[in-house]
């Protein structure tokens, strides 16, 4: 995964801006940092295994002077976690510095032929080969930027990477499969491996696209796409603005970033059904035009925003009456795209618009003759970039690794997106018009009950953490709720939880159920499925554990504790935003009581650009 972050100044210091720049990619990796600046005496480099606060406490690198710099946050791949192998490396002579994001798959070919060349290489990473290639072009008279491109023509797999070099005031970087956008600011210019990255600086970037080079110089950006054997055709792209801001992207008051964006999920809901009311007639259509033509709706996202695809599969089928399918990114080659036609349409979900499964999804589904949707978070991510139709959720830049506010937008954008298409059917009857009155409700529901949630989630937690399992049971739409509950919670706090459907637990986890393995339920409005989940409640509680119910008012379960996180009446449908809410506010507690840091999980990445 990893992030990049890379700026040349007229004037002042590169350090601090990079530092800055590096807090907001942790979310990409954190095993290690480093920057190489380029300063009077040449390139400096400090790095190191930690986080970006260890590099600056080991090295105070914020003082490191010079206005040319790149820096790196790492996510390890090729190689351990060690001092040696973070970020930037460098050549023989020390005077080309290099990060990198990706996977360079032909690197040990390189490496040998680089080291029968008497090139000394000294991490175990595959990065390390790209600085020497670098600085064989320079020996042989190229400029940097011409020395990258010829280096990048001998690589193979995927890289965003940025190079310094030694008496020089650009930086040189190059692009494929792996993000990277230019940053254009006033007195200087910036790279990064994404927007949130760049704010401090400048609101204004142009994307790299893959098998492109640029020149990052303080007064300029120049980009050309490179040929197989290092031919450089120049390229002119605008640059875009991104309404983001920097303060968007800062912790303020919080303790952390995740219990920021918890509570922020009222504006970042205000703000996706706003942007819905611009994005999602043209989705409309294309969803229209799909079904129309007899095509098929087929989701493919990861992790959280797989989850979010299990509502948007069953409001479909609920309100539209189009059975939908939903696969998981990384299982769509093998189950989808074999019996994918011309004419379906694949709704790809993901935040960051960078998950490299997503893209092979897309990108396959695409060959066939698909059509892509696409609803995506961050601006000029690659998803974005490539997809038919985009919808832009607005949450706002999310840092915690542990998605939140991101989920609820999601749900947010699928429920007036199906409710929208329900009702230009002419389907759904009365259902989807109830639906689509009660939606601009939720951020004021999800309010009003945010502080309470908190309270009765600190109330709650010790229950949680004194045991080393939580299961979680949901029923018909909150079965979503109940993976997603149970995935916050095993992401941020190592406690193991797993979601069930309600109906399942008899046919295998109930074997592990006792006094210790305490159970989180999403009692369901529906009389039907309440009675059944009360039945689920009752088998569990007979074995002794104890039951967590989240519940709309006026539900009637028999457990030890309750959240009532929605008002009666609210259509079943939309329970899956404010019941979510409190199984997050529960597993952020749970990570800070057992002392976990639930910004940043161990072994995880907020973005998974490798496969
Ligand atoms: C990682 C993150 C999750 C996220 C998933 C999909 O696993 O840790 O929080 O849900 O990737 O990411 P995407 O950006 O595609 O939604």
């Amino acid at each position: 995964m990893c992030g990049i972050v890379g700026i040349a100044l007229e004037m002042g210091e590169a350090a601090p801006i990079l530092v800055e720049g590096l807090k907001r990619l942790e979310y990409r990796g954190y095993d290690s940092a480093g920057v190489a600046i380029v300063g009077e005496r040449g390139v400096s480099v400090v790095k190191g295994v930690g986080t970006v606060d260890d590099l600056e406490r080991r090295f105070g690198v914020s003082a490191l002077s010079g206005g040319t710099g790149i820096g790196h946050t790492r996510w390890a791949t090729h190689g351990g976690v060690t001092d040696v192998n973070a970020h930037p490396h460098t050549d023989c002579s020390d005077r080309v510095a290099v990060v990198h994001n990706g996977v360079i798959d032909n690197f040990a070919e390189l490496r040998r032929a680089l080291e029968g060349r008497g090139h000394v290489l000294r991490s175990d990473t595959d990065t390390e080969v790209i600085p020497h290639l670098v600085e064989e072009g320079l020996s042989s008279g190229l400029a940097p930027i011409q020395a990258l491109a010829r280096a990048v023509s001998m690589l193979e797999g995927s890289y965003a990477i940025a190079a310094v070099v030694s008496g020089r005031r650009e930086i040189v970087v190059a692009r494929r499969g792996s993000p990277l956008v230019l940053g254009i600011g006033e007195g200087g210019n910036m790279c990064a491996s994404d927007v949130a990255a760049m704010l401090h600086f400048t609101n204004r970037y142009i994307p790299l696209e893959d098998g492109e080079v640029a020149e990052i110089t303080p007064e300029r950006v120049r980009i050309w796409t490179v040929g197989p054997r290092g031919e450089m055709t120049p390229v002119e792209r605008e640059p875009r603005e991104v309404d983001w801001t920097a303060s968007m992207a800062d912790k303020g008051p919080y303790d952390h970033f995740m219990l920021k964006e918890i509570y922020e999920q009222p504006s970042a809901i205000e703000r996706t059904l706003s942007q819905a009311e611009v994005y999602s007639d043209r989705a409309v259509d294309l969803l229209l035009s799909t079904i129309d033509s007899g095509g098929r709706v087929v989701f493919a996202a990861a992790g959280t925003s797989y989850h979010a695809s299990l509502v948007g599969k069953y409001l479909l089928a609920r309100l539209a009456g189009i059975q939908a399918e939903s696969y998981v990114a990384s299982e769509f080659e093998d189950w989808a795209i074999p019996h994918l036609r011309e004419g379906d349409l694949v709704f790809a979900i993901s935040q960051s618009g960078e998950t490299a499964d997503v893209l092979i999804a897309t990108r396959a589904a695409r060959k066939l003759g698909a059509r892509v949707l696409a609803m995506v978070n961050v601006p000029g991510s690659t998803l974005a970039r490539e997809a038919d139709e985009v919808l832009y959720m607005g949450a706002g830049p999310e840092v915690g690794v542990a998605a939140t506010k991101t989920y609820t937008s999601q749900v947010a954008m699928l429920t007036h997106l199906t409710a929208r298409l329900a009702l230009r059917l002419g389907r759904g009857g009365n259902r989807a018009g109830e639906i689509a009155d009660w939606l601009p409700e939720i951020p004021k529901i999800v309010e009003a009950r945010l502080e309470e949630m908190d309270r009765l989630s600190k109330r709650y937690v010790g229950e949680v953490v004194s045991h080393h399992s939580v299961f979680f049971l949901g029923r018909g739409v909150n079965l979503a709720t109940s993976l997603e509950g149970a995935l916050k919670l095993k992401e941020i706090s190592y406690i193991h939880a797993e979601g069930f459907p309600g109906g399942e637990y008899k046919h295998g986890p109930l074997a592990l159920i006792s006094r210790d393995t305490p159970a989180v339920a999403i009692l369901p409005r529906e009389e039907r499925l309440r009675r059944l989940m009360v039945g689920n409640i009752m088998e569990v509680r007979a074995r002794g554990a104890k039951v967590i119910v989240v519940k709309a008012d006026g539900g009637e379960a028999p457990a030890e504790m309750e959240f009532p996180a929605a008002p009666e009446g609210l259509p079943e449908e939309l329970t899956p935003i404010p019941f979510i809410v409190p199984l997050q506010l529960l597993a952020y507690r749970a990570a800070v009581a057992l002392g976990r840091d639930p910004d940043k999980p161990r072994n995880l990445a907020k973005s998974v650009t490798v496969i």
